[in-house]
């Protein structure tokens, strides 16, 4: 992991493709006094996203990337991510799947959030799985990045009970909540050990 700049605090940027929850919460905790980062960018995929209009407004520089060619795409985050001192990448919710030189540029510098007890449920729709094999618990996971989807070591996890009338939607808001509270303190934990 890098080591803390000025302040104590390292440069940190957020990997978006939508509603942005995880990203607020991961800026309401680096405005925070004993916070260890300072949140220079917001990356996202998608023009539309409401994060990234959260980011700007927030006066967070904000690029929107075009995903049609990957290669270029990378590449373009590459070069914002060196100009802008970037040393730790939080994905949240981006729905791109980095490529393996991209992911060796920053290795150990990449984390995410999942919205299952990892190793369980990995990739998509998640709690659509969890409902449908009658699970007792779910919850989110907070994970380094490796080359392998969602199967980086784990920092962060919270159980979520789950009740008879769970929904997909209802599960999702409830471990969204639950998502929001352990970023900001995964972040913490792991740049607390530099
Ligand atoms: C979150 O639930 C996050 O765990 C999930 O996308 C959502 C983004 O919400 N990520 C994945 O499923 C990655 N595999 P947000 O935009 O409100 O932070």
């Amino acid at each position: 992991m890098a080591k803390l700049i000025g302040k104590n605090k390292i440069y940190c940027a957020v990997f978006i493709s939508g509603r942005g929850s995880n990203l607020k919460s991961i800026f309401r905790y680096s405005k925070k006094k004993n916070s260890k980062i300072i949140l220079k960018l917001v990356v996202s995929n998608k023009l539309s996203a409401p994060g990234a209009k959260f980011a700007k407004k927030n006066k967070i520089i904000t690029q929107i990337v075009n995903y049609e060619n990957t290669i270029k795409a990378e590449k373009e985050i590459l070069s914002l991510l060196k100009k802008n001192d970037i040393k730790l990448i939080c994905l949240a919710g981006f729905l791109k799947i980095l490529s393996k030189n991209f992911i060796k540029n920053f290795n150990g510098k990449i984390i995410n959030i999942h919205p299952s007890l990892l190793p369980k449920y990995k990739g998509l729709n998640t709690h659509e799985r969890v409902i449908k094999n009658k699970e007792s618990y779910s919850g989110c996971t907070v994970h380094f990045v490796n080359k392998k989807l969602d199967s980086g070591k784990i920092i962060l996890q919270q159980k979520v009970k789950l009740y008879k009338l769970d929904t997909p939607k209802k599960l999702e808001k409830r471990i969204l909540k639950i998502e929001n509270k352990i970023y900001p303190k995964a972040i913490n934990q792991i740049l607390s050990k530099i």
